[in-house]
């Protein structure tokens, strides 16, 4: 009798590649599927093994996977899961488990998941996050689904996954859709951090006139510190790269353009949807589309250009980090309230302590940091937000001073920071007790009657202005 796999995977591009490599050195015998012949000789050729193997025939590979099949796509997310979902499902068996690996948006997971359980096929959405690197060497894992369909997997994820302290970057999120939707804020999450970065970066370039190797030198020593995370890291090493095609670095060269493909954005909708201020991811988003308006950008600069007229003095190096720091931690909390609000929406019922736990390695928004959320949810489970937790107080009131006089040194000298001075006003709106919304609420009821509160007593009030 042929060998039969314990795993397959559809999708051999670097990442699915990746992956499955991955799986058969932890000892679980693999098969991967393709319809590119270049990309099933590539995994061969890589995979040099009898517990690897990759074909462009999707009836030899159900074939040859032991049952129930446990099969993860990674492939794009939209039409091509749904596409490759309805070329296996006629070959497929009861019981039969199919796992989502790509970054699907929740609710098409929530369709694909009752449409598969009607056909007795389990069904996962896992998020799986640290790039092609990752999927190599250990990535974090965010599965959700059913918890008994969950233990079908467990055991190769459990392996694959990244360690810390050898503990698995992978646990089970919870129900229907909950580990796409904890992928999806880990993304706005990123957005914001890679922005922030971007700002500071900015102050020290075309503000303090730092050039690149001091550039390099000071996100390493950041790295050393608090801010100890994979996006300041690489932030580092991307200072180093010269250009192969022009004298200099490539850094330099690479156009002020970002690209997207939707994460984030869907973090930014279904926080309106929750009715949940992430200002911080939202300002991210924005600044992705305004990087994209290139050519009016440029005309705009040579309409406007005044010189800056407020008297400052410049921030240090520390006072830089200092603020990045603080616009971090602003980041995962405006990430940690929604999941905390959409597990209450959607009954996926969260644990947010172990979600900031599997966040601490292999994943792009890993940082040190996420050591103190995840203290700061093992002291208090049911925290209101995170930036209530004394842990995260302490660490505020630390950085809060330079914040300010950073903020102040880029409106003076016009070096646009959207998503970092907008960390500072949410966090100020956040701790303030009175807010000028009072005069909305009047207006609305001059202009529509549409009541307001008071503060003296309860009750829903009306005037007649007039
Ligand atoms: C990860 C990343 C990854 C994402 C890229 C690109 O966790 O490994 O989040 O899943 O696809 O970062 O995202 P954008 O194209 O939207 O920037």
């Amino acid at each position: 009798m042929a060998q039969l796999f314990d795993f397959g995977l559809v999708g051999l591009g670097v990442m699915g590649r990746n992956f499955l490599l991955n799986v058969a050195d932890h000892h679980f015998s693999s098969i991967g599927l393709d319809t590119d012949a270049q990309k099933v000789a590539d995994l061969k050729k890589e995979g040099n093994s009898d517990d690897i193997e990759g074909t462009l025939d999707k009836v030899e590979f159900i074939k040859k996977l032991a049952r129930p099949r446990k099969i993860m796509l990674l492939v794009p997310a939209g039409g091509p899961v749904d596409h490759v979902i309805a070329d296996l499902l006629p070959l497929l068996d009861s019981g039969d488990l199919i796992i989502d690996g790509g970054n699907s948006h929740f609710e098409d997971t929530n369709r694909r998941f009752t449409s598969l359980k009607s056909k007795d096929i389990h069904f996962m959405g896992a998020g799986v996050s640290g790039g092609s690197e990752g999927a190599r060497k250990g990535p974090s894992i965010m599965p959700g689904g059913d918890r008994t369909a969950y233990q079908l997997i467990k055991p190769v994820f459990e392996a694959v996954a990244a360690k810390v302290n050898n503990e698995p970057c992978v646990d089970f999120m919870g129900q229907g859709s909950a580990g796409n939707y904890v992928k999806m804020i880990h993304n706005g999450i990123e957005y914001a951090l890679m922005q922030l970065i971007g700002e500071s970066y900015h102050i020290m370039k075309r503000g303090l006139q730092l050039d690149n190797p001091s550039l390099k030198q000071t996100y390493y020593d950041w790295n050393q510190g608090d801010l100890q995370s994979f996006l300041v890291e690489i932030t580092s090493q991307i200072f180093d790269k010269k250009d192969d095609v022009v004298p200099g670095d490539l850094v330099d060269q690479i156009l002020d353009k970002a690209k997207q493909k939707g994460t984030g954005k869907w973090t930014s909708q279904n926080a309106m949807d929750l009715g949940i201020a992430i200002p911080t991811i939202d300002a991210a988003v924005s600044m992705r589309q305004i990087s994209g308006m290139k050519d009016i950008r440029m005309t705009a600069s040579e309409k406007y250009t005044e010189a800056s007229h407020l008297p400052t003095s410049d921030p240090s190096i520390d006072e830089v980090r200092d603020a990045l720091y603080f616009a971090f931690i602003i980041s995962y909390a405006q990430g940690m309230d929604q999941l905390s609000r959409a597990s209450e929406e959607y009954q996926y019922g969260l644990n947010l302590e172990c979600i900031a736990k599997i966040w601490r390695g292999g994943c792009i928004i890993r940082a040190r940091f996420l050591e103190d959320i995840r203290l700061a949810y093992q002291n208090d489970p049911s925290l209101d937000s995170l930036l209530l937790s004394p842990v995260i107080v302490q660490k505020i009131n630390a950085v809060i001073g330079a914040t300010r006089k950073v903020v102040q040194y880029t409106v003076a000298k016009g070096i646009p920071t959207l998503a970092l001075s907008n960390a500072l006003n949410y966090f100020d709106a956040f701790k303030s007790a009175h807010l000028p919304l009072n005069l909305i609420q009047a207006q609305r009821d001059l202009f529509g009657s549409h009541t307001y509160e008071r503060q003296d007593r309860p009750g829903v009030f009306h005037s007649d202005w007039n």
